[in-house]
């Protein structure tokens, strides 16, 4: 049988693997961290479709060096042994009023990360129209809970509302772009919409 290239260990997985991470998806925010320092030690980080843990676990590692907060959330459980101590998992859906009262109750945020997607269906037009629905939310999520000078990085499958979101953003936060980091697959059509320093709920009505 042909082995396909996902079935293939590429270089960032078998990075993931020697570091400890679950997911190869940690190189895509080690760039945006590079390129933007989203988050500094001792803040508090919201990270939404934060299953099996691979950012979760970066944040805590790498940019929070084990002092802050990171409250994960996501539909499936994290995969990492132990969580670490930094780290408020809530299992569901981030939108749901239970969780999202939850997420309110921990917050404001200094940043929040999102690189939730939703299960692809192959259907290019569904799954972007989805992952669209996906990134409004945090969006809405970020208005509400973000601090003053917050940074925002939210997943979008391009084609999906991204320019309509970047637009937004670019009222909202003193420099928004979107970028594609080097660890995305060749074949995916996912990008990042970035936002640094959010300058407040009004920011959109002025
Ligand atoms: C690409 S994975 C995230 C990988 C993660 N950043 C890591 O590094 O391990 C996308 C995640 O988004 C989650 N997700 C999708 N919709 C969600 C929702 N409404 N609420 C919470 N999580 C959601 C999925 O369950 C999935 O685990």
């Amino acid at each position: 049988m042909a082995t396909s290239r996902r079935d293939t260990a590429d270089s960032y997985t078998l990075r993931a693997r020697r570091e400890g991470y679950p997911a190869r998806s940690v190189y895509k925010l080690e760039e945006i961290q590079r390129l933007f320092r989203i988050v500094r030690p001792g803040q508090k980080v919201l990270d939404v479709g934060a299953a099996p843990g691979s950012w979760t676990l970066y944040i805590h590692r790498e940019l929070l060096k084990g002092k802050g907060k990171i409250v994960a959330v996501d539909l499936n459980p994290l995969n990492l042994s132990p969580v670490p101590e930094t780290v408020d998992f809530f299992q569901g859906d981030a939108f749901s009023p239970e969780v999202r009262s939850l997420l309110t109750e921990r917050g404001p945020y200094d940043a929040i990360v999102s690189d939730a997607a939703p299960g692809t269906s192959g259907n290019r037009t569904v799954d972007t129209s989805r992952s669209e629905a996906l990134a409004e939310g945090v969006l809405g999520l970020s208005i509400e809970q973000l601090k003053t000078g917050g940074n925002l990085v939210i997943k979008i499958f391009q084609g999906g509302g991204q320019e309509a979101l970047l637009r937004r953003m670019r009222l909202l936060f003193v420099r928004a772009r979107t970028l594609k980091p080097a660890a995305c697959r060749v074949d995916s059509f996912e990008t990042y919409l970035i936002g640094i320093g959010f300058k407040g709920s009004g920011a959109e009505r002025t």
